[in-house]
């Protein structure tokens, strides 16, 4: 086996014979590094399968019957499927990433408490799940504390803890014990001392990540890898790793909220846009089942500054409260602070306000919030916004009202895409004053009307 030098981009994964300054293919500076290759281990010979000839398709059995579940339905539908076949598909990797801090070893470890207190399915082996734990982050004994804190009985011997940075050792464990699950946390600890460079360099993460799915792959073992992101919000060292795995995950929120919110960038068996959302708690992270109301405040009355809108987090309608608050500035240039909402749409919102409905908004503070620390990306809660702005300017509640319409820049209102799906979540959570573009056009209008 002959090595061979190759530099790489740590940041999409482009692969060069000689060294570039600045990435040709994403247009990074600094970004290529020196790796050194097996020549014979190309992408082509990366050891997916156990067979060596090609197989009939039709005669290939599907993974869709044995999906495994998360125990989170939360988490099963992020992963994918339908009805009751929802969740882990066998001899899939997949990666989660997210900042650190985020709860990404504490979701997992819930996972493997989970998957660990169920049967097999097999009538032969009717014994618990067995599930490997590889860390190269925490000691056993600090795995142990958490998994105390989540679950103060584990009572199964199902769940087995190895603390190792080497990922040899850590494959031969997973061969001798048979688990049907693995989770490597996280792969960038993870190095080999076969191989050149220090834990977490973009060759030893790409071996290191190899290593995983050739195992996954020929056991049909799920494997889930922890991979850590930098400032930038990218994966750390390199996106290579995306590109290897089956399901790119990704764990958001904010220290300040608890609310974390399951994301799917990339997924081979399933839809990309289905959310699973969580709340970290005292004892781990707990589903939020019904999302509607948990990010609507619980105030009661009707308060000046809020309005409801409902946002789509995938196939899901939720009921989601916008608050804003607006007081007079002292400040040549006046504050624009939100939180939830992009700054840009805001002060877009503002300008709109403030030319068509003639409020002096230039000389406010204006502060918006999005409750439950939501983040909204589309254009379906402007009117939303726009009327807690103007009710906490006028000082004067609005009736629980529910606003639903994209505000263009002459103030004109506009139909929302899913807007029956929307509507109708309204609906059901008992709102009747619910206001869309079809009965008034302009934003004008909607105000003459609450
Ligand atoms: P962790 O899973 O270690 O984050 P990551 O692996 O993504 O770096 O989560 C750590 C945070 O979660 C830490 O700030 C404490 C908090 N936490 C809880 O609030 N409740 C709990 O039950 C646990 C285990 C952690
Ligand atoms: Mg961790």
């Amino acid at each position: 086996m002959s090595l061979k030098t190759k530099y790489v981009c740590s940041n999409c994964g482009f692969e060069s014979g000689k060294w570039y300054g600045r990435c040709p293919d994403c247009s990074s500076w600094n970004s290529l590094s020196e790796v050194l290759v097996e020549e014979k281990r190309n992408k082509a010979s990366l050891d997916l399968a156990s067979k060596t000839e090609p197989q009939v398709l039709s005669k290939i059995k599907s993974a869709r019957e044995e999906r495994m579940s998360s125990g989170f339905d939360e988490f099963d539908r992020v992963m994918g499927g339908a009805g009751e076949k929802m969740g882990i598909v066998p001899g899939s990797v997949v990666l989660l990433s997210g900042d650190p801090g985020v709860g990404k070893s504490t979701l997992l470890l819930e996972v493997a408490i989970n998957v660990a207190s169920r049967s097999t399915n097999s009538e032969q082996r009717k014994a618990n799940r067995k599930v490997l734990y590889i860390t190269g982050e925490e000691s056993e004994s600090q795995i142990k504390l958490r998994a105390e804190r989540l679950d103060s009985q584990i009572s199964n011997d199902s769940i087995f803890i190895f603390s190792t940075s080497d990922i040899e050792s850590a494959i031969s464990a997973c061969e001798k014990l048979k688990p049907d699950l693995v989770i490597v946390d996280s792969i960038q600890t993870m190095a080999s001392t076969a191989f050149p460079g220090f834990p977490g360099s973009v060759p030893q993460i790409r071996h290191a990540t190899s290593r995983v799915v050739s195992f996954s792959k020929k056991t049909g073992t799920p494997v889930f890898i922890v991979g850590h992101v930098t400032k930038e919000g990218i994966v750390a060292g390199p996106m290579i790793l995306s590109h290897m795995v089956d399901v790119v995950l990704y764990l958001e929120g904010e220290n300040l909220t608890g609310t974390r919110i399951l994301r799917a960038f990339k997924n081979r068996f399933g839809d990309t846009s289905e959310v699973g959302i969580f709340t970290m708690e005292e004892n781990g992270l707990a589903e939020i089942k019904n999302p509607s109301d948990f990010f609507t405040g619980k105030t009661g009355k009707a308060v000046p500054g809020s309005c409801l809108s409902v946002v789509m987090e995938g196939t899901r309608p939720i009921i989601v409260e916008i608050q804003a608050l607006v007081i007079p500035s002292n400040l040549s240039f006046p504050r624009r602070v939100s939180n939830g909402i992009p700054d840009k749409r805001l002060e877009l919102l503002l300008a709109v306000i403030q030319k068509h409905c003639r409020l002096p908004l230039d000389r406010m503070d204006v502060f918006v919030n999005v409750v439950g620390g939501l983040k909204i990306t589309e254009t379906s809660s402007d009117l939303a916004v726009a009327l807690a702005t103007i009710s906490s300017f006028k000082n004067k509640a609005l009736k629980s009202a529910v606003a639903l319409a994209e505000v263009g820049i002459l103030g004109e209102l506009k139909e929302v895409i899913n807007q029956k799906a929307r509507v109708k979540e309204a609906k059901k959570l008992g709102f009747k004053n619910i206001l869309i573009s079809e009965n008034s056009r302009f934003l004008n209008d909607v105000i003459k009307k609450i």
